[in-house]
């Protein structure tokens, strides 16, 4: 039986620690989270996890792993502690909003030698993986350039965008990962423009709620990405991948298939209501590859370099909005 420590009983922390219940050889077996909230009660209610603080989850010698899903400014220290045990670790992204100590804590976990997997669900999504290993095949010849949509259903609240670290680093981050993994090489320049066009409220606090950005590869092919914070039907997440003989779509996902229609036309379902249903099979098999990475040490699909990596995407084009004009991301160090 594996023993699993969980830090931060919320959003994340809440699907993940549902499916690693769901599996007969992986025990939650300690939940460290300051903060009482129902959420954390019902949790250790269902887990019969113990109400547990950091420090004492660190030295307990039963603990195997360590599943870091509490609020980004905390990971930085946390992940120190980890490296100091030598066990595994599952950190959500992003790792912190400076990358300086994204590049130490990486180079430090790195030396320390803990097996770490990084929160980048959507590597493990069916659709994605199927367009990863189209493109890996060769059969379709090379990818040419890529297009993708992601919109959430509605903006965060205020409070959240302002430890969120911004447009690029919280939600966009997913998609500079995923253009690294489609493409399979590094991003060398980004261009990107934005602006507040749903909620002022975001705008007063710094951020922007649309953004149009531009990657070009090492080998020179582009990538068009587009990510706003609300879309009139709900969440909105697309892909298209163009290769030299075929092209790859993922569409965006209904909630159900089921479609009426009579002679004034066709009504489908609304889309998925957010990234926690979107994804949500992709989050289990995140969670099958963290007790593969535990128990026979099997590499995850996203690692810690991925996580520094797409995050000094995010950097240059916070670089980018800012100076307005196109950045090398070599700009960023
Ligand atoms: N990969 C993804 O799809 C995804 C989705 C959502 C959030 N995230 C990331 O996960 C992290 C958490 O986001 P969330 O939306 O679940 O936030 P949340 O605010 O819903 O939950 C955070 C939880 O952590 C607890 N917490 C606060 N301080 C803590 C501490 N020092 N130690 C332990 N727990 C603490 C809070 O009480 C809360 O219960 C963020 O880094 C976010 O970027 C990733």
């Amino acid at each position: 039986m594996t023993k699993l420590a969980l830090f931060g009983a919320g959003r994340i922390g809440q699907v993940h620690a549902r499916n690693l219940m769901a599996m007969q050889d992986m025990k939650l077996v300690a939940i460290a989270d300051p903060v009482p909230s129902p959420g954390r009660e019902d949790l250790l209610a269902r887990s019969q996890a113990r109400l547990s603080d950091a420090e004492a989850v660190f030295a307990d010698p039963e603990i195997d792993a360590y599943l870091i899903a509490s609020p980004t400014d905390t990971h930085e220290w946390l992940l120190r502690q980890a490296a100091r045990t030598g066990k595994p670790v599952f950190c959500e992204k992003p790792v912190s909003l400076d990358f300086r100590k994204v590049i130490d804590i990486a180079r430090e976990i790195g030396s320390a030698g803990n097996a770490v997997m990084l929160g980048f669900q959507r590597r493990y999504d069916p659709d994605f993986l199927h367009v990863k290993e189209e493109i890996a095949s060769g059969r379709s010849g090379k990818v040419q350039h890529i297009v993708m949509h992601t919109r959430d259903p509605s903006p965060p609240p205020v409070s959240y965008v302002k430890s969120s670290g911004g447009l690029f680093r919280d939600q966009a981050i997913h998609d500079f990962d995923m253009t690294r993994y489609l493409l399979g090489e590094e991003i060398v320049s980004v261009s990107a423009t934005g602006a507040c066009l749903i909620d002022p409220a975001i705008g007063e606090a710094g951020d922007i709620d649309t953004a149009m950005i531009t990657l070009r590869s090492e080998s020179g092919r582009l990538v068009q990405m587009i990510n706003a914070r609300h879309a009139a039907f709900g969440y909105d997440q697309r892909l298209e991948a163009v290769c030299e003989k075929r092209v790859f779509y993922v569409a965006n996902q209904p909630a159900t298939n089921f479609i009426s229609a009579d002679i004034q036309g066709f009504t489908s379902s609304r889309p998925m209501s957010d990234f926690i249903a979107r994804f949500a099979e992709a989050y289990r098999a995140e969670m099958d590859a963290f007790r593969a990475l535990i128990q026979q040490g099997k590499p995850p699909l996203a690692t810690m370099r991925d996580g520094v990596e797409a995050q000094r995407l995010a950097e240059a084009a916070t670089l980018s909005l800012e100076l307005s004009r196109p950045v090398a991301v070599s700009m960023v160090d």
